[in-house]
C-alpha cells in the first residue's frame, strides 16, 4: 500500500516522500546550516546576502519537517565561536536578521502547530534579541506539534561546562556532593537539550565534514549526513532526501543486529 502524502507538500517533496517508510522517520533531526558565505561569494555578492537567502531555506525546511511529522528539529544558527567573525558588521547583521526572523515567522509557526525553544548561552546575546526570543517562545508555547529548537550562541563545550556547574550547584544546595552520583541521565538532564534529547540524524550542508562544536554529547550515535548543497539552496525536498539516506542506514549502537551464525 502506498503511503498517504501529507498535505501541503509540493510535487518534488511528494515524490521523495513516496519513497520513504513513514513508520521509520527520524524523531529528531538537527542541522548545521552552513555555506551562506560561499553561496553569496559564488554570486559576487556580500556574505550577508547569503544569510538573508538562508531564511527561505529555514522556512521551507521547518514547514516540510512539521508537515511530514518530524517530532523535533534543531537548527544551528549561531555558534559560540561565531562572535569571532570580522568585520563585526556580519555579526550585527545576523542579530538583526534573527530578530526579524522571529517576528515574521511566529504566524507560520503557529499555523503549523510548532513550539519554539532555544539552546545556547542566551544571556550573552544582545538584550533586544533576548526579548524577541522570549516573546516568540511565549507566542508559540501552546502548540503541541513539532518542537523547533534554535541553537543561538550555542557551543557543545560551553553547554557541558554549564551542565557540570548546574550539577554541582544543585548538589551544594541539597546537602553537598558527598552522595552525588554522576550518571549519564543526570548529565542529560542538565544539558540545554533536556527538552528534546538526542538527534537521530545530523545534517551538515556545504560539504564540510565536521561537527563544529554542535551537540557533541547528544550526537554520540546520530547518523551523520553531509550534503554539498549550500544552505541557501536547501529546501524541504533536500530534507526528505536526507531522511531517505537515513532509512538506508543500519543503526547498531555498538551491538549487532543479528549475531553471526556459529557464534554464541
Ligand atoms: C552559515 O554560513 C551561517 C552561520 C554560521 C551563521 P557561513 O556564514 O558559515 O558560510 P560559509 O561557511 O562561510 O560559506
Ligand atoms: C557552524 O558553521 C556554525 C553554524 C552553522 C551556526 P561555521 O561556518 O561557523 O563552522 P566552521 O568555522 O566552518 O567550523
Ligand atoms: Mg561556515
Amino acid at each position: 500500500m502506498r503511503a498517504t502524502i501529507p498535505e501541503g507538500l509540493d510535487r518534488k517533496e511528494a515524490e521523495v516522500y513516496a519513497r520513504l517508510d513513514p513508520k521509520r522517520l527520524p524523531k529528531h533531526i538537527a542541522i548545521i546550516m552552513d555555506g551562506n558565505g560561499r553561496w553569496a561569494k559564488s554570486r559576487h555578492m556580500p556574505r550577508i546576502t547569503g544569510h538573508r537567502a538562508g531564511v527561505k531555506a529555514v522556512r521551507s525546511t521547518v514547514e516540510t519537517a512539521a508537515r511530514v511529522g518530524i517530532e523535533a528539529l534543531t537548527l544551528y544558527a549561531f555558534s559560540a565561536e561565531n562572535w569571532k567573525r570580522r568585520p563585526k558588521g556580519e555579526v550585527d547583521f545576523l542579530m538583526r536578521l534573527l530578530r526579524k526572523y522571529l517576528k515574521d515567522e511566529v504566524p507560520t509557526l503557529n499555523r503549523n502547530n510548532i513550539r519554539l525553544k532555544y539552546i545556547g548561552r542566551r544571556h550573552e546575546l544582545p538584550l533586544e534579541v533576548q526579548e524577541r526570543m522570549a516573546w516568540a517562545a511565549e507566542e508559540t508555547s501552546e502548540n503541541d506539534g513539532m518542537v523547533l529548537t534554535l541553537a543561538l550562541n550555542y557551543g557543545a563545550r560551553t553547554e557541558m561546562v554549564d551542565a557540570f556547574k548546574s550539577i554541582l550547584e544543585n548538589a551544594m544546595s541539597n546537602g553537598g556532593v558527598e552522595h552525588l552520583e554522576i550518571t549519564e541521565e543526570l548529565i542529560d538532564k542538565n544539558l540545554y537539550t533536556r527538552h528534546v534529547g538526542d538527534p537521530d540524524l545530523v545534517i551538515r550542508t556545504s560539504g564540510e565534514m565536521r561537527l563544529s562544536n554542535f551537540l557533541l554529547w547528544q550526537s554520540a550515535y546520530a547518523e551523520i549526513y553531509v550534503t554539498p548543497t549550500l544552505w541557501p539552496d536547501f529546501r524541504g525536498r533536500h530534507l526528505l532526501e536526507s531522511v531517505f539516506e537515513y532509512q538506508k542506514r543500519e543503526r547498531r549502537y555498538g551491538g549487532l543486529i543479528e549475531p553471526p551464525s556459529g557464534l554464541h
